[in-house]
């Protein structure tokens, strides 16, 4: 008889993401031909950078002609890639070898998929609020989960120190939902934690393209001391460069990182050469246009513009007189419900007065009740049109309260 994984009882109902798309699927339905405005999941608006396309598409070429046809990718992806990986993290002063890079279809398959590296009973830690990806995943492979709280007494960045110690650490900056990054110094009192403990850091790096003043805040862990022997990080295209539906990002684990007497990055190509097959050649020649000069030039304007959409929404939640975080060094704009509102009443009012849909922070833990997130990565008539709502929903309150 078939026997289910019982861990998937432990789960909510749905993904939190699904669980919005079903609530606003709906609405639809009671509410046909009303215009919504979406500023809940972080998914991009703007198209393909010029570069990019063009390199898919000669890529695409390639595979139509007998003599550049090519079948299997590289399971740890293509060298002309990971070399062009490297020379990305060159660029901010971290050295990265091409044998510790493997290419995959996104940050978030490698977070979930790297707890396959990992026995059932090392105890996890995560900051919470948390990107609900980490905690799933491990729910669902029977791991016990620690919480490290994240609020507007730490200014929303959890520091390391608790006992017993975690065996396994996931770190997102800047993070997603709050939006703040880890400052150098703050990083290095993980690695430090990690180190002592020979706990592993599982760092998300997704969102590292928005990180303005690289003096303070690292781009990537390995620009930490001690971080090549403690930590593996998941970056990704998604955001950087507008894949969130072409798909493609990436995970370094360096050669020096070991667990049990175990090269991890040795453990990952087995898992990975086992469970995947690689990036398409197309989608691969385009991520390794954003890495050209004139890529990362193209990125950066489309970032500009998410950045802009980013200080239109601040700029109206502060007006409003609501505490907030992020914007800055993120997409992601984390902000104080009005009036002590709950996250999924403010959610559901949002909806039904304004037609917004955004992300309600309980969705990403204890710590989130009462929050809110939004993303800047809508179009900007979207994001204009959306702030104004809310500016009139709420001005009055405000005026009021003054
Ligand atoms: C988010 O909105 O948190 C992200 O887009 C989700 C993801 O990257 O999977």
């Amino acid at each position: 008889m078939t026997k289910i994984n019982k861990n998937f009882s432990n789960l909510g109902e749905n993904y939190l993401f699904a669980e919005i798309a079903r609530r606003v699927n709906e609405f639809k339905v009671k509410n046909p031909g009303r215009e919504l405005i979406r500023l809940g999941i972080g998914d991009v608006t703007l198209p393909l950078a010029p570069v990019v396309v063009e390199a898919m598409k000669k890529g695409c070429d390639e595979l139509g002609v007998k003599e550049t046809f090519k079948g299997y990718p590289d399971y740890e992806g293509y060298l002309f890639l990971r070399e062009a990986v490297a020379g990305y993290y060159k660029r901010f002063g971290v050295k990265i070898g091409t044998e510790e890079i493997f290419i995959s279809d996104g940050a978030k398959s490698d977070a979930g998929n790297i707890v396959d590296l990992f026995a059932p009973d090392n105890r996890v830690l995560v900051t919470d609020p948390v990107y609900p990806v980490y905690v799933d995943t491990n729910i669902l492979s029977g791991r016990e989960i620690v919480y490290a709280d994240s609020n507007e007494d730490n200014g929303f960045a959890a520091m390391p120190g608790q006992t017993p110690p975690p065996d396994l650490i996931y770190l997102c900056s800047p993070n997603n939902p709050t939006g703040t990054a880890y400052t150098f110094g703050q990083l290095k009192a993980w690695v430090d934690y990690a180190l002592e403990n020979k706990a592993v850091i599982l760092y998300d790096a997704a969102y590292e393209a928005f990180i303005e003043d690289e003096g303070k805040y690292p781009r990537s862990i390995f620009a930490v001391d001690g971080a090549r022997r403690c930590a593996i990080e998941f970056a990704s295209l998604s955001k950087t460069a507008g894949f969130t539906g072409t798909r493609c990002g990436y995970t370094v684990i360096p050669l020096e990182l070991e667990a049990d007497g175990m090269r991890l990055r040795d453990l990952w190509y087995r898992r990975q050469s086992t469970k995947f097959n690689g990036v398409s050649y197309p989608v691969q020649c385009a991520a390794a246009a954003v890495f050209s000069d004139e890529g990362l030039s193209q990125i950066r304007e489309n970032i500009a513009y998410y950045k802009e959409n980013a200080a239109i929404i601040s700029g109206t939640v502060k007006r409003l007189g609501w505490e907030y975080t992020g914007g800055v060094n993120s997409p992601y704009i984390w902000f104080k419900c009005p009036g002590n509102t709950g996250s999924w009443e403010f959610f559901d009012t949002l909806l039904n007065s304004a037609g917004v849909v955004g992300t309600p922070g309980e969705g990403f833990g204890k710590n989130g009740k009462g929050w809110f997130r939004f993303t800047a990565f809508g179009s900007r008539e979207a994001t204009a049109s959306a702030m104004n709502l809310l500016d009139n929903l709420y001005r009055s309150d405000t005026v009021r309260q003054k």
